[in-house]
């Protein structure tokens, strides 16, 4: 019970992913911190895609739209509970991360902006493909979504 106690239960974590041992060998905080780093890089892989046709900096295409959207919405629905563990901030790992000792000293606030998230990216995975008005309207509440969560929780460079 120790461990589902010291690791961040935000987006949604499963006792059951608690219970993989391998999570909290050695260098298990550097490999959490890197997964979800490698996550937050697909959230704007994708976001940047849909960003592009929304600014008219590229053709709008109703297949690439649905396909970065519902990759979104599929990744911010994603179990990321594993990926947060105690300890794993930028006081205690400055060069490692960005993410703020505020997210586990203040949980459970960060779920709230996690749930925000992913409730816009399916939001916008709905309509993503029905056309460049209709994505316009869906991508603004998905990107302030992002930075609700970055300004209190990620350090700024
Ligand atoms: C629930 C909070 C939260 C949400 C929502 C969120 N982020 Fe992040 N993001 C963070 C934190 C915290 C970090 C710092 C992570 C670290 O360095 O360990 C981060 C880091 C990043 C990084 C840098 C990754 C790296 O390689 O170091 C990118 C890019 C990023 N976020 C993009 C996004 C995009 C795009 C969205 C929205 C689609 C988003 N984030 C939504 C909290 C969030």
């Amino acid at each position: 019970m120790q461990k589902i106690k010291t690791t961040l239960t935000a987006f949604g974590l499963s006792a059951a992913l608690l219970a993989a041992a391998p999570v909290f060998a050695d260098g298990h905080l550097e490999k959490a911190i890197e997964a979800r780093q490698a996550a937050m890089k697909l959230y704007s892989f994708n976001l940047g895609q849909l960003g592009a046709m929304a600014k008219g900096n590229v053709a709008y295409d109703a297949a690439v739209a649905s396909a970065a959207a519902g990759n979104l919405a599929a990744l911010a629905a994603m179990d990321q509970g594993a990926m947060w563990p105690k300890g794993s901030d930028a006081t205690a790992m400055p060069d490692k991360t960005r993410a703020m000792a505020e997210i586990w000293s203040t949980y459970p606030e960060i779920t709230g902006k996690s749930k925000a998230l992913a409730d816009a990216s399916a939001a916008m995975a709905k309509v993503a493909g029905d056309g460049l008005p209709a994505l316009q309207g869906a991508i603004g509440d998905v990107g302030q979504s992002c930075g609700g969560c970055h300004k209190p929780f990620r350090v700024p460079k």
